[in-house]
């Protein structure tokens, strides 16, 4: 036997499920396929389209920091610009005033909250520090806005400031600046772990004289280090304050190098997370690269959707980042929602499917089950059964095709069962005129054997018998009638005739002469041997009833021995009813038409079962006195003529002789003067 690989041993066990099972396993296995094709292909489309759509938000929100982050920038320069020009600062630097100038200058930084605000002379010294007047003469010439300023040009920009410069700028600042860094586990290995220069928005302008001679260069500045105005207010005006589940959505930073200097994103305490730094791949791409950097960071202790771009100073060096941040989490909530949505519809689709579709293979699997069944009542015989199906559907055809066939089916059966009864009768006929012709075969043959015995027996003993008689006779004649012999002799001649009668009775039976054959009316025949009969004085109290169609054809016969027939079944009827009875005597047409039937019916002893077989052999009788030849003899007459002899009879109640005598043979029997069997 080949070894079958084990998946076509699946196959053949999936086969072998019911119907139901194999179609909603089908279903159920495209419907799952195809849900989770859909469900990959839909969770990545959705991801992607979430996604791009939070980083094109981001990148948006980070052009709206930048503005903000400008109009800090501008804010400043404005303000320095226009304490430029004033008269009163003018004319004290002219004046070299330098208290005054403090003054001034103060009231000014404090107004607007500069952090810096330092005036220069026309060769770069500091002349005046608002926050610090103590701090003067040392030469800035060399910074390069103060440079820029001093070629008349308003200049703002964001610039590192040294821990030096910070001491010299004011009281203060350096412990503003001073960051410790946070271990931070994705940032970018750095030699140091501290941080103690600041960074500064810085805005610088000269001033000039009426005749636009320089005089010096005014500039201020305010540190970004713990200072978190434009990070707070970038978060109002773009994230409006929006919290999920407690959570600020939207984060903004500004990084000094990698370091978070103002931010409001914050740890686990809810402090700002200041002193962290940014991860190695942001650092490489925004601040060693100098490309901007957008995509999911982990920041501090969430994933966020980010943007990064670098912060440059006024030489173009990057020096610092900014960036912006949503929490992913609502976007991952929303696909997981839109997901849950799609596979919750998914699941009810496929339930309304399994249903429709339980609904279809119902349709579809009861009516084959109640064929089924069906099949099973007709294998069974129930013909009568018939499977009730009304669609119009291929199984509605079938389910009629089939009650056709059955139909048709219990048809042919009804026919063969016909035909089978039609065929045990015409057995039982064939078999019963087998049996009748057998017997009379045999009725014959026996009768044609015990004929040659009794004939010769007779031959030989008819001539001795008239002897015994005619001598008897000749005695009596001589004999007076008181002779004491007289009695005697007078027995021995009445038996030797009764034997003379017996033997020639034989040789009537054994010699059987051909009939002579006339045509005779049958009820004529009737009522001569009735008249004999009723001359009998032994049979006086016997009723005889005649019950005879006057309109019988006339039948070819020979009379005397048709007689003797009837004659003797008359003589054998009274016989057996010696108390008296009827004998009722009836001739007629057969129902078939075909024969004369004369019936001889007595009211006598009746004919034991045992010996009905018996009765139309030669010297069978049941009479003392009886030589039991009639019934033999009239066997033989009636055969002669085509006929039948029957006899049916019933113990204590009476017996019935019925003989037929062929219509046609009287037609007949003119041409052919037949031979018996023929
Ligand atoms: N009508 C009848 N009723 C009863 N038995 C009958 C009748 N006819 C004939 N038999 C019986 O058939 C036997 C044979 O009759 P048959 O041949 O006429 O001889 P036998 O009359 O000399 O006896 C009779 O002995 C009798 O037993
Ligand atoms: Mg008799």
């Amino acid at each position: 036997m080949p070894v079958r690989p084990p998946f076509r041993k699946t196959l053949k066990k999936f086969l072998d499920l019911p119907l139901r099972v194999k179609f909603i396993l089908s279903f159920l296995a495209v419907i799952s396929f195809g849900g989770v094709v859909s469900l990959f292909f839909g969770t990545r489309l959705e991801h992607r389209t979430i996604f791009s759509l939070a980083q094109a938000k981001v990148r948006h929100d980070l052009a709206s920091a930048w503005m903000v982050y400008d109009e800090k920038l501008n804010d400043i320069r404005d303000i320095v610009r226009l304490n430029s020009t004033r008269d009163s600062i003018r004319n004290a630097l002219l004046a070299r005033d330098r208290e005054l100038l403090c003054r001034l200058l103060g009231r000014v930084q404090r107004e607007f909250s500069l952090d810096v605000l330092t005036l220069t002379d026309e060769t770069g010294k500091v002349l005046a520090r608002a926050r610090r007047p103590e701090s003067f003469g040392d030469d800035l010439s060399e910074d390069p806005l103060v440079r820029r300023a001093s070629g008349k040009e308003v200049v703002t920009a964001t610039e590192i400031v040294t821990r030096e410069d910070l001491v010299k700028e004011g009281e203060g600042l350096v412990e503003r600046a001073y960051l410790e860094f946070i271990p931070t586990p994705k940032a970018a290995p750095r030699p140091e772990d501290r941080e103690e220069n600041g960074m500064m928005l810085k805005a610088a302008a000269p001033v000039a004289s009426d005749n636009g001679r320089l005089l010096g260069v005014l500039y201020g500045g305010i540190l970004l280090n713990r200072n978190y105005e434009i990070v707070d207010r970038v978060k109002d005006i773009v994230y409006k304050g929006e919290k999920y589940k407690g959570k600020e959505i939207g984060s903004v930073t500004i990084f000094q190098n990698d370091l978070r200097i103002s931010t409001n994103v914050t740890d686990e305490q809810g402090r700002r997370a200041i002193g962290t730094r940014v991860s190695r791949e942001v650092y490489e791409a925004v601040l060693v690269q100098g490309q901007p950097w957008i995509g999911r960071a982990f920041v501090v202790n969430h994933w966020y959707i980010t943007a990064y771009e670098p912060i440059r100073n006024n030489a173009g060096d990057i020096i610092g980042m900014l960036y912006v941040g949503m929490l992913e989490k609502p976007y991952i909530d929303l696909r997981n929602n839109v997901m849950l949505t799609f596979t919750g519809i998914a699941g009810l689709c496929v339930v309304i499917l399994l249903v429709i579709l339980s609904v279809i293979t119902s349709s579809i699997i009861n009516p084959l089950q109640r064929m089924v069944l069906a099949t099973r009542k007709i294998a069974a015989g129930d013909l009568n059964h018939k499977v009730g199906v009304d669609f119009k559907d291929e199984i509605g055809k079938l389910a009629r095709s089939f009650n056709q066939m059955t139909e048709n089916l219990k048809a042919a059966n009804e026919n063969l069962v016909q035909w089978g009864k039609t065929l045990e009768k015409r057995v039982e006929e064939r078999t019963k005129e087998l049996r009748e012709m057998q017997d009379y075969l045999v009725q014959s043959e026996k009768l044609a054997s015990l004929g040659k015995i009794a004939a010769g027996i007779a031959h030989e003993i008819n001539n001795p018998l008239t002897s015994i008689l005619i001598n008897t006779h000749l005695m009596l004649e001589k004999l007076d009638r008181r002779d004491e012999f007289y009695e005697s002799l007078s027995l021995i001649a009445d038996e030797t005739s009764r034997c003379t009668q017996i033997v020639k009775g034989l040789l009537e039976f054994a010699r059987q002469s051909p009939p002579q054959k006339v045509f005779t009316d049958i009820n004529g025949l009737i009522e001569r041997t009735t008249q004999l009969l009723e001359n009998q004085a032994s049979f006086q109290n016997i009723r005889i009833v005649k019950d005879l169609d006057r309109s019988l054809p006339h039948l070819k016969l020979d009379r005397s021995k048709i007689q003797q027939v009837f004659w003797n079944l008359m003589v054998n009827a009274c016989e057996a009813m010696p108390r008296g009875g009827q004998l009722s005597i009836q001739a007629r047409l057969s129902t078939d038409r075909k024969f004369i039937e004369v019936r001889f019916i007595d009211t006598g002893v009746g004919i034991p079962r045992e010996h009905i077989h018996k009765l139309f052999d030669p010297f069978f009788t049941t009479k003392a006195s009886g030589s039991g030849l009639g019934l033999a003899i009239s066997y033989g007459i009636i055969q002669q003529h085509q006929g039948r002899i029957d006899v049916k009879s019933e113990p204590g109640q009476g017996t019935v002789f019925t003989v037929c005598f062929p219509l046609e043979e009287a037609v007949h029997e003119k041409n052919k003067g037949g031979s018996p069997h023929a």
